[in-house]
C-alpha cells in the first residue's frame, strides 16, 4: 500500500490492528538506525537540583533533543536503543497505535534489554501534545519520560510552541520509597484510605519529593523561552510527574485552554488551571506590548513546591523566583473538568456496554485495587469491537486518582452525577468519593492497560486491562510482571 492509501485507511481506524505485526529487532544498538528511522537512545544521567544530586534518565535523539516531534500523517518510525544497565519498556502515552507497539512489558511487548534495539513503525492519526515514558518498574520516577509532540500538517497555520515538562524529583531510590509506603504510615504523613480509621480529610499526596521541576530545572534557575511582544504562544504543558497533580498559573497573562490530552476543546479562559498526573493542557497566551518576563508556574497539590518556566522578551529582566510557595496548594476539584467541552465530541450513539471500576485502597498495607483486584492478579474487562462502551470510575478512597486508558480517546460524560458532553481525553481525575463516567468507541483490538497514573498506586496494584473479545497475543503474561518490582 502506498503511504497515502495507508494513512487514509488508518484514519478510518481500519488498519491499525493489521500493522501491529512483529517488527524486526536489530542487534546493533550502536549502529545507525535503519533508513527512515529516528533513533531514540535511553541514557543514564544525573541532575543536581539546589545542591542535591539524583539519578535521571534521558530519552534523546542523536542531537540531544528529548523525545520526538512530528506531524499528523507522518509515520512514527523510531528505533529505541537501550544503552543503560536495566531493561525498560517505552509507552507512547495517549497515542492511538497498534496494540503490539504500545510498550507495556508482559502485556503487549517484552521489555527492551540492555544493548537491544526495538523498532516502532505506525501512522500518526492524531495531532496534539502527547508524551512517552517507561512502563517498566518505577523508572518513570527517574525521569524516563519525554515529550511526543504531533503538530498539524504544514498547511495549517501555526503559532509559536513552548513545551513545558513537569517532573517530580527525588534523590531517593524509588524502590525504597515504595518499600516505605508499604511499611505503613509515618508521622510525617497523615494517611487515610478506605477501610481505615480516618478523619474524612482527603489525602493530597502520599510521597514527598525534593523538588518539582519544569524542563528539568528548578524555579530558582528556570528555563527561559524567548518571545516577542504581541506574539501568540501555545504552551504545551505535560504533567510527567509520578505523583504530583498541579495547578498551573499564567500570572499576569490571560490564557485560554485550547486542548487537553491532545484533543481540542472549546477555549476556556482563565489564569489558573488544574492538571492531573499524566494529563496535558495546551494554553494559548498573547505576549503584551513592550518588554516583559512572564513566569508560568505550577504548584503541586497539597505542597509548597513550585516549578515553572519564564516567557521573556528581549531586554527584559527575569525576576528571581523561589521554588517554594508561601502556603501549600489546595486540592484539585475537577471543577474545571465540568466546564470543558470537546470541539469534536463523540458521535451521539447509545451505549452498548457498561463497565464499572471501583477504585479502592488500603493505605495501611499500601495495596491499591480496581474492583477489589490487585495487578497482576486481575480478570480483564471484556469489550467487543465496534461497541460504544461506558466506563464508570467509582472512587471509594480519599485520594484523587488520575485514571488512564491506553490506546483510546474517551469522552467525559458524567461527573458527580451531572451529565455532560465534556472533553475528550486519555486520563481523567477522579476525586475522593466521586464517580466519573466516560465513553469510548471500541475500535482497536488488543489488550489495553487501564490504571491509576500515580506511579506508586500503579506499582501497588491499581491496574487492569481491557481486552477485546477474540484478540489473542503471545506477549500477554501479566504474572511475569512480578519480576519488575522488588517485592518485600
Ligand atoms: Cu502513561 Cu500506562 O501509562
Ligand atoms: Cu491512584
Amino acid at each position: 500500500m502506498n503511504r497515502r492509501g495507508f494513512l487514509t485507511s488508518a484514519a478510518r481506524g481500519l488498519t491499525l490492528a493489521s500493522v501491529g505485526r512483529a517488527l524486526p529487532v536489530s542487534a546493533q544498538p550502536d549502529g545507525p538506525p535503519p533508513p527512515g528511522y529516528i533513533r531514540l537512545r535511553v541514557v543514564q544521567s544525573e541532575l543536581t537540583i539546589e545542591g542535591k544530586t539524583g539519578k535521571a534518565y534521558r530519552i534523546e535523539q542523536d542531537n540531544g533533543t528529548l523525545g520526538w516531534s512530528g506531524r499528523r500523517g507522518d509515520l512514527f518510525r523510531v528505533a529505541v536503543d537501550n544503552t543503560v544497565a536495566d531493561p525498560f519498556s517505552i509507552h507512547w502515552h495517549g497515542v492511538i497505535l497498534p496494540n503490539g507497539q504500545d510498550g507495556v512489558p508482559y502485556v503487549t511487548q517484552a521489555p527492551i534489554k540492555p544493548g537491544e534495539r526495538r523498532l516502532y513503525d505506525f501512522p500518526l492519526v492524531q495531532a496534539g501534545t502527547y508524551w512517552m515514558h517507561s512502563h517498566f518498574g518505577l523508572q518513570e520516577q527517574l525521569m524516563l519520560t519525554a515529550p511526543l509532540i504531533i503538530r498539524e500538517p504544514p498547511s495549517s497555520p501555526e503559532m509559536k510552541d513552548v513545551v513545558v515538562m513537569l517532573n517530580d524529583f527525588t534523590t531517593r531510590d524509588p524502590s525504597a520509597i515504595l518499600a516505605d509506603l508499604r511499611r505503613g504510615p509515618t508521622q510525617s504523613m497523615k494517611m487515610g484510605g478506605a477501610g481505615m480509621k480516618m478523619s474524612m480529610k482527603a489525602d493530597l499526596t502520599d510521597v514527598r519529593y525534593d523538588a518539582l521541576l519544569a524542563n528539568r530545572r528548578p524555579l530558582s534557575d528556570p528555563d527561559l523561552a524567548r518571545v516577542t511582544s504581541g506574539e501568540m504562544v501555545r504552551l504545551r504543558i505535560i504533567n510527567m510527574t509520578s505523583g504530583s497533580n498541579v495547578f498551573v498559573s499564567t500570572g499576569r497573562l490571560a490564557a485560554e485552554a485550547i486542548a487537553v490530552d491532545g484533543e481540542d476543546i472549546v477555549p476556556l479562559p482563565g489564569t489558573r488551571f488544574e492538571l492531573g498526573v499524566a494529563q496535558r493542557i495546551d494554553l494559548q497566551v498573547v505576549i503584551p506590548r513592550g518588554e516583559g518576563a512572564y513566569p508560568i508556574i505550577a504548584q503541586a497539590e497539597g505542597t509548597d513546591m513550585l516549578a515553572g518556566i519564564v516567557l521573556v522578551t528581549a531586554g527584559a529582566t527575569v525576576p528571581a523566583l523561589s521554588a517554594r510557595a508561601s502556603k501549600p496548594g489546595g486540592a484539585l476539584t475537577n471543577g474545571q473538568e465540568s466546564r470543558l467541552r470537546a470541539v469534536r465530541p463523540l458521535a451521539r450513539k447509545p451505549v452498548d456496554h457498561r463497565l464499572s471500576l471501583t477504585l479502592g485502597g488500603d493505605m495501611a498495607a499500601y495495596v491499591w485495587s480496581l474492583n477489589g483486584q490487585v495487578w497482576p492478579r486481575i480478570t480483564p474487562l471484556e469489550v467487543k469491537q465496534g461497541e460504544r462502551v461506558e466506563l464508570s470510575f467509582v472512587n471509594r478512597t480519599l485520594m484523587t486518582h488520575p485514571m488512564h486508558l491506553h490506546g483510546h480517546v474517551f469522552q467525559v460524560t458524567e461527573i458527580g452525577g451531572v451529565r455532560l458532553r465534556g472533553a475528550k481525553r486519555d486520563t481523567v481525575m477522579v476525586i475522593p468519593q466521586q464517580t466519573v463516567k466516560v465513553e469510548f468507541d471500541a475500535l482497536y483490538p488488543g489488550y489495553w492497560m487501564i490504571h491509576c497514573h500515580l506511579l506508586y498506586h500503579q506499582a501497588a496494584g491499581m491496574m487492569t486491562v481491557v481486552h477485546y473479545q477474540g484478540f489473542e497475543s503471545r506477549s500477554y503474561d501479566p504474572l511475569a510482571s512480578m519480576t519488575e518490582f522488588p517485592r518485600p
